[in-house]
Formats: structure tokens, sequence, C-alpha cells
């Protein structure tokens, strides 16, 4: 599946705009402020049904318009679809698969697979664990169903558990059977997380090397590390364990919350000891090593967004990283450069099709 034509009205920047795409690559060039990323949204938009970067659907409606609209033909082998999503000031959001409106905005997210690189990934690398276990958990519950439930029992067990912890220390109280029925669920539910999280790291583990010595030429050695406090022991005797911490401080220390997931470069942390080059590489070895994972079970192409990714990343690099996308094993790509030659030169160098458009104030001219 490919998107043919992208239809834009009054969305944030742009009043109007109309775009004929090439299925291979499509390159968005023009000056800070103009309007690239936000077609890149646009894209994204038509996936997820909301905004990467403005999680208040209201605020992409272009600045005193009372509407947008954001419409896209996609190929889908020899069929077309029509995706369509509009939003009315102080409405509620219209999304519509082939003029049809959709019950759940959930029933259409995954039917048009896509990744989205942008310089804000750098978060999953500087920020706490709590963005890296999203990530984890994003990519596996695309594949197993039954993991958002499993996930979702534990948090609820995990709540419950810490309030009781909480009411105990106010009450100054302790009644052991209630306790145990939400110890009982926290394992069972955190046992099996942290199977799958085991597992998915295995698999990923891999593909994410693959890229990334693809991309760096073989230049560092780079490793992920499942760490979870199960690694130690098993969860029942764990939480038994740490009962009397957990009564102290009124919350549970020891379960799969807790999980992180190690970046490692040559041995040694990336966020400790990476050059902003290397974290770049790093971080777009994960988003491909997601999109070949989204493909292989999709079993459909993956669109991949690239928003500002020659920041940082060597010549060299990019030529590898244009290589990649630009071989055909994911699907249709765009890509974000202030600079107007030196994305289109790589591409030529290399011999990939592509289509330019040039991004002036919110107005789209094909090159
Ligand atoms: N709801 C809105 N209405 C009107 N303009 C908006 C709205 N939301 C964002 N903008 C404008 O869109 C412009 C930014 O567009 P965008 O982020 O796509 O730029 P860009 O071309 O990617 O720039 P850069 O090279 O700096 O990343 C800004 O000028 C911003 O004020
Ligand atoms: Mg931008």
């Amino acid at each position: 599946m490919f998107l043919k034509q992208l239809s834009i009205l009054n969305f944030k920047n742009y009043e109007e705009a109309q775009l004929e795409l090439s299925e291979k690559i499509n390159c968005f060039l023009g000056n800070n402020g103009e309007g690239k990323t936000n077609l890149l949204d646009a894209i994204y938009y038509l996936s997820f049904c909301k905004s990467y970067f403005n999680p208040i659907d209201s605020q992409n409606i272009k600045h005193e318009s009372p509407f947008f609209v954001v419409e896209g033909y996609y190929q889908n082998k020899d069929k077309e679809e029509v995706i369509y999503c509009g939003l009315k000031r102080n409405q509620k959001k219209q999304f519509k698969r082939n003029k049809k409106n959709y019950d759940k905005l959930a029933d259409h997210i995954g039917r048009i697979p896509l990744v989205i690189i942008t310089p804000l990934d750098i978060l999953l690398i500087i920020d706490g664990s709590d963005i890296r276990r999203k990530f984890v958990d994003g990519i596996i519950s695309q594949y197993d169903t039954s993991y958002l439930t499993n996930l979702l029992a534990y948090n609820k067990a995990l709540n419950h558990r810490n309030l009781l912890l909480k009411s105990f220390w106010i009450n100054r109280n302790f009644d052991k059977d209630s306790l145990d029925v939400w110890d009982d669920q926290l394992v069972q539910y955190g046992n099996l997380i942290y199977a799958s999280r085991k597992k998915f790291i295995d698999d990923f583990t891999p593909i994410f090397q693959k890229y990334y010595t693809e991309i760096s030429k073989d230049q560092e050695e780079v490793a992920l590390e499942y760490r979870s406090q199960l690694n130690e022991g098993d969860f029942e005797s764990l939480l038994k364990e740490n009962l009397d911490k957990d009564r102290g401080n009124h919350y549970s220390n020891i379960g799969i919350h807790k999980d992180d997931l190690l970046f490692k470069l040559g041995g040694l942390q990336l966020k400790k000891f990476g050059s902003q080059g290397q974290q770049k590489t790093y971080l777009l070895a994960l988003k491909l090593a997601q999109a070949e994972l989204i493909k292989n079970i999709s079993e459909e192409d993956v669109i991949i967004l690239l928003d500002d990714i020659y920041d940082k990343l060597d010549g060299k690099r990019m030529s590898q990283l244009m290589g990649i996308v630009g071989s055909g094993n994911f699907g249709q790509v765009f890509i974000t450069d202030t600079n107007l030659e030196r994305i289109p030169s790589i591409l030529t160098e290399e011999k990939i099709n592509f289509k330019s458009f040039k991004i002036e104030e919110g107005s789209v001219k094909d090159v």
C-alpha cells in the first residue's frame, strides 16, 4: 500500500495543498518553519488518527480557520482506498475509510503501517525507563494481542496493591490475605509480560544489530540488554523478600514496572559514552528494526517518515541510510531536509528513484 495523493485543507500552516506522490521516495525540502514536518504529520494522521507532535486535535486546525481536512488516496495492489480525517472546531473528529465512518478509531490503527523517525526520538535515550518500556510494549502489542490485556491487568493489580499498602500505612494495620489477592495477580501477569519482553529482545536484537552495522559500516559494536528484577529470581519469592520494604515506603518496589532496556555501545552505556552521531545511528537502527518487524507481521509495506535525519549524521552514514530505505524493502519513504541539494544528490548518486517538493510558507511546489 502506498500514498498516491495527499490533499489537505486548513491543516496547520497549510490553507490548501495537493500532492501527487512517488511510490518510492519523496523529499520535502525548504527552510525552517515552512511546513515540511507538518506534511509528515498529515501523513501520520492518516495512519494513527492523531498528530505525532500535537495531541490536542483542535490545535492542528489552521489558526482562525473553522476546520481541517486531511485526505489520502492509497493504492493497495489494484484497489484504491480513500482515508479521510476531518475536524471542525468543538466537534468530534470524523475518520472515514472509503467514505464509511469507523465505529472505533482503534479499528483503523495498523491498517496503514507507518514508522516515524524524528529528532524527538532522542528522548528514548535520555529519558527515564518509562519511555523505553512504552517503546517495547508498543511493538509487542502489534503482534501479540494478549500482551496488552496482560499489561492492563498487571497495572490494575499494581494500582490496587499500592493503594492497599498506602491504606495499611495510614490506618496502621496489615492484612496479609487481602494483599495476597493482588500478589497472585501481579505474579501471574508479570511472569507472562516478562517472558514476552525477554523473547522480544532476543528476536529484535539481531535485526537491530544488522541495521546498526549497515549504517555505520561495522564501526561499532552494539547490544540491547533487558534489565529486569525478574532476571534475579522468581517473582513470588522477590515479592516476599521485599514485603517489609514495600510496607515501609507503601509502594511496590519489585516487578516488571521497573524493567528497563539498556542501550550498549562497545560494552558501554550509550547515553553516557555515545557521540551524538552514534546515538542518532542507534535510534535509526532501532526504528528500522521496528519497521522490519511490523512489515513481517502485518505482511504489508511500512511507510517510513524521516524528519530532519541529516542532523548529526555524516555523509557516509547518510548514504548508507538512503541505500537501506531506497532499496524498497520497507515501502514508501518521506524525508524532510532544509538543504535543497544534499539528499537529492545522494539519491541520484545511488540511482534511487525519488520526487522532490519545495515547501515554502505552507505551499508545495514540484521540483
Ligand atoms: N495550527 C496552526 N495554524 C497555523 N500555523 C501553524 C499551526 N501549527 C503550526 N503552525 C506553523 O507551522 C510552522 C512549522 O511548520 P513545520 O514544523 O512543518 O516547519 P518545518 O518546515 O518542518 O521547519 P524546520 O525545518 O524548522 O523543522 C510554524 O511556523 C508554525 O507556527
Ligand atoms: Mg521540521
